[in-house]
Formats: structure tokens, C-alpha cells, sequence
């Protein structure tokens, strides 16, 4: 008879029950794995057999085959190793059957029997729950496991000599608690930029409804500076935000022991990134970048650096807020709901537009640089800046600017009245005016006559694309909000359209 052990596959952020069927019948001695398993698992055999070595038990010259149900569904990772185990283990008698009924199992084994951490820990506790069970896990991982729910059985031992003692009521462990990261020291601060009234202005409205921004300004102007700072002013991620973010961070194995944090995911990836680094896939199936940055920050930093087929993949996801990965085995989808935050230099010599400066090579510098970011890629970002040389009055006047608390209040009332608008809307999952669809924001920003005039007038001459529009009255509805207005006006029309810098005159 096959002793069944519960475990679970990942297919993008969602847990899968898997069935890990073991068998020990008489025959030629062997040990297979079935079931599409990847290198990973197809090694566990070795891990296993140590491990149970290590813990005083030894394997059978039986014939041994495990199976992995569903057997069409590819299992990628490690965390097979320990639902292997209990399941020979339960086959040779070594633990009683019943004991690990009712919880789902994961865990990587070390070759004495010690339990490391997997990535994924959060979600499969979430599955656990949903389906009434406990979990059993490295204790590395418990306290991660012990976000999923207070009601949740959890069972984190160290190693496998300790979860049989467990199991047989000897020597029990402590269920884990859930731990919260420390917030980091202190984050750098607006305070300290001088002068760039227009940047802080437009950093500020980025913030507050989750819009894209595009520096473009001199080098030493301040860009990087002020993208450093866009953390400090924005709010901690709501409960059900933590959670998706947690989880995405469970599965890439970001989750720096077990702790979460409230703090909006910021990544910066350098301009040399691969398209599987920001957009997910490659060898194994993981989140990239974008997805790493969801319900948070992408900073792209010297943005014409990154290869131009790399940021056109970056088109579906803005636009989506889901990035989809293809391949020959798998389909996966990870949210990537992100701001996108860009920096860039207007040309390659890096002064083009400052009074005085001609480029070496003419005007033929400027276009050459910014052809490099397409324009379809351009259209989906709803704040363009121009970052002007900080000047030096600016630079020895003695007082500071306005600190990152005061500009930080300002967001947060802001995004309280769009998350509250929304929901009094019964529109689930949408905080943000960026992330409300384009027929909510025509029902939400709907503009009086006046700036309705402006806005067509507008969009005929800049001939604005559909996107544009509806981008423009995203960022005027935010700008009503930071200012606490009811309905969206002329001046938040014109602001919004100011925003829109035409690239290449720049
Ligand atoms: N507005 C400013 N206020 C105070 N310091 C500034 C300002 N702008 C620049 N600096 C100083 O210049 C340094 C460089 O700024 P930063 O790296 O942000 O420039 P950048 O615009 O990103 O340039 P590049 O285009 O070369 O990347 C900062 O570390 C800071 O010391
Ligand atoms: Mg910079």
C-alpha cells in the first residue's frame, strides 16, 4: 500500500496541492522519483538517503518509487526532500501514519539531517489554511509560516530527529510567532535637496497617486538624489498589500528570515539588467524585478542604458500590472502592479538644452540618445520633468528645504481620500487614481466645461493617444486630491498637462 504525504507546487504566487505517493515493494533495489520533477527534486534522492542515514535509519534494498501527483504538473525546487522523507519514514514504520495527516509538508534536508529554509513558505501556509490543514516546515521558516493565520497548526522543527521526536510526543517544539522586520535606520531625506521646487513638486504628486515619472536633467542635478527619497514619503503598505507583496517575496526567497515588513518594495536594477531580470523566467520560473516592485517602486536609473528590447518588455506589464511569463512547460503570471520612477541624461554627452552648451556631435546627440527608449514605452509614463543644474544660489541658501514628514502627511491624506473613494465605489483592490481603470477615471475626473476645453484643445494640438488622456486626467484627479477638492478643475488640468514634457524638444 503507498503512503501519501501533502505537499504543494507553486505556479506563480499560488500554491498547488501535490500528492508525494511513496511505495517500498520487494524487487531489484532501486529509488525513483516520478512525476516531472526538475534537477532539483530528481537530487533529493541523495539528500534524503543521507539524511535518514544521519538520523539512525536506513533504506530498504527494496525497490522504492515515489510518485508526484499530479503527474502532468512540472515540480521545480527543493522542498520536496522532507515530504519524501516522512513519507519513507511513515512506509518503514518510523513514524505513525496518521501523524502528518491534515498538514501540508515542505522543507530542503541537509546530509545530516538538519532543515534548511525554502523559498515559498508564506504561500503554502496560506493554502494550508484555506484548506483547513497545518504545516509542516524547517524552523527557519515558522515564523514566516505564522503570518498565514493564528489558527494555523504549525510544526517548525530544526531538523528530522526533532520533528520524529515531535511527532512521537518526546520532545515537542514551540509553535513559532510572527516576526516583523525592523525598520531600517533612518531613510534619506527631501530635506536635504536644495532648490528643484518643479522635481519636488512632481516627486510629490508621483506619491500620492502612484503615478510614473521621467527626470530628464543635466548630470549632478539631483535626479538620483531625489529618487533615493521617494521611500520616505510614501505610506506603509495596507494589510492586504503586505500580504501580496510577502508572498512574491516568499517565492523568489527574499523574505530575509521570515520577517516581513510594511515598507513599499523600491528596487533599482542597474542598466545592465536581462529581460529575465526584470520581467520574471529564465532557467527556473521566478518574479523579476517588476514583480519584486509590486505595490511599490521600479527606479530605472539612466534609463536609454538599459537595452531597448529589455524596456519594451516592460510595456505589458505597466500596462497590465501583470507580468506573464511563457514557456514550453509553464504559464505563469506574478502581479506587477509597480511605479515606474526613471532618471536619464538629455543626451549622451549629458548637457544638451543647458544655455551655452553645444554637443560635440550636434543635434544628432540628443536624438540619437533618447530614440534609444521608444515612444509607446514614453506614453505610458504620466510625469515628465524637466531637472535643470541646481543653481548656486540655490546650493549656499542657508535653509533647508521642507522635510519628507510634512511632504509625507500630505500623500497620505491624499491616498486615503482615493482608497476611500473607491471603496465607498465598490471598486475592491483599487487605492490609487494610477491603478483605477479608464472608464472609473472618466466617472471619477470628471472635468467642468472650462477645463474640458482646455483638455481637448490640449489634446488636438500635442495630438494626445487615448492612453495620454485618460493619463492626464489621472494625474489631475490626484492633484484635486492633494489639494482636497471635490471635482477636477482648470488649474489641476493645466498642472497635469505641464507635466507632460515634450521629449525631444527637451
Ligand atoms: N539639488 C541638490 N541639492 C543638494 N545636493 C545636490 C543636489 N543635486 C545634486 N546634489 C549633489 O550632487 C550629487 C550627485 O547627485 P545625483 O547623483 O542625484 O545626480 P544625477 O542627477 O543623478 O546625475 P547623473 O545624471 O550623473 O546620474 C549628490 O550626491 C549631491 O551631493
Ligand atoms: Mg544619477
Amino acid at each position: 500500500m503507498a503512503v501519501r504525504v501533502q505537499t504543494v507546487a507553486f505556479r506563480g504566487i499560488e500554491a498547488v496541492p501535490v500528492d508525494v505517493q511513496v511505495q517500498i515493494a520487494p524487487g531489484m533495489p532501486g529509488f525513483a522519483i516520478v512525476g516531472l520533477p526538475d534537477k532539483a527534486v530528481a537530487e533529493s534522492r541523495e539528500r534524503v538517503r543521507a539524511a535518514l542515514i544521519a538520523s539512525g535509519l536506513s533504506l530498504p534494498p527494496k525497490r522504492i518509487t515515489i510518485n508526484l501527483a499530479p503527474a502532468d504538473l512540472p515540480k521545480e525546487g527543493s522542498h520536496y526532500d522532507l515530504p519524501i522523507a516522512l513519507g519513507l519514514m511513515i512506509a518503514l514504520g518510523a513514524v505513525p501514519g496518521d501523524a502528518v495527516a491534515g498538514h501540508v509538508v515542505i522543507g530542503e534536508l541537509a546530509l545530516d539531517g538538519r532543515l534548511t529554509p525554502v523559498s515559498g513558505t508564506l504561500p503554502a501556509a496560506i493554502d494550508a489554511t484555506a484548506r483547513d490543514m497545518g504545516i509542516i516546515c524547517p524552523a527557519d521558516c515558522g515564523s514566516e509560516a505564522a503570518w498565514a493565520g493564528e489558527d494555523l497548526d504549525i510544526i517548525a522543527p530544526p531538523s528530522l530527529l526533532a520533528l520524529v521526536n515531535h511527532l512521537a510526543g518526546t520532545q515537542l517544539t514551540a509553535r513559532p510567532q510572527p516576526k516583523k522586520r525592523e525598520a531600517d535606520a533612518v531613510l534619506p531625506d527631501l530635506g536635504e535637496i536644495r532648490g528643484q521646487e518643479v522635481a519636488r513638486r512632481a516627486l510629490e504628486v508621483a506619491a500620492a497617486g502612484g503615478h510614473n515619472l521621467l527626470m530628464i536633467g543635466p548630470p549632478g542635478a539631483g535626479k538620483s538624489m531625489l529618487a533615493s527619497r521617494l521611500p520616505s514619503i510614501l505610506p506603509a503598505l495596507n494589510p492586504r498589500e503586505l500580504l501580496d507583496v510577502s508572498m512574491i517575496q516568499s517565492i523568489a526567497g527574499e523574505l530575509a528570515g521570515g520577517r516581513l515588513s510594511d515598507r513599499r518594495p523600491f528596487r533599482a536594477p542597474h542598466h545592465s539588467a536581462s529581460m529575465a531580470a526584470l520581467v520574471g523566467g529564465g532557467l527556473k520560473v521566478r518574479p523579476g524585478e517588476v514583480s519584486l516592485a509590486h505595490n511599490g517602486v521600479l527606479f530605472l536609473d539612466e534609463l536609454p542604458e538599459f537595452a531597448p528590447a529589455v524596456l519594451d518588455s516592460l510595456r505589458q506589464p505597466l500596462e497590465s500590472g501583470e507580468a506573464v511569463i511563457a514557456r514550453a512547460n509553464a504559464r505563469v503570471a506574478y502581479p506587477a502592479r509597480f511605479q515606474l520612477i526613471a532618471a536619464m541624461n538629455p543626451c549622451k554627452c549629458g548637457m544638451a538644452g543647458t544655455p551655452g552648451h553645444t554637443c560635440r556631435r550636434g543635434d544628432r546627440c540628443a536624438a540619437d540618445y533618447q530614440g534609444r527608449v521608444s515612444g509607446p514605452f514614453l506614453d505610458r509614463i504620466d510625469l515628465r520633468i524637466d531637472v535643470p543644474a541646481v543653481s548656486a544660489t540655490d546650493m549656499i541658501a542657508p535653509n533647508r528645504s521642507e522635510p519628507s514628514e510634512a511632504v509625507a502627511k500630505r500623500v497620505a491624506a491624499a491616498r486615503r481620500a482615493q482608497a476611500e473613494r473607491y471603496r465607498q465605489m465598490g471598486v475592491p483592490g483599487t487605492y490609487t487614481n494610477a491603478a483605477a481603470s479608464s472608464a472609473l477615471i472618466e466617472q471619477v475626473a470628471d472635468p467642468d466645461t472650462e477645463s474640458r476645453d482646455l483638455l481637448v484643445r490640449a489634446a488636438e494640438k500635442f495630438s494626445l493617444s487615448a492612453r495620454a488622456y485618460h493619463r492626464v486626467l489621472k494625474v489631475a484627479r490626484t492633484l484635486a486630491d492633494l489639494s482636497g477638492a471635490d471635482t477636477v478643475a482648470r488649474p489641476h488640468i493645466a498642472e497635469a498637462l505641464s507635466y507632460r514634457l515634450d521629449f525631444s524638444a527637451s
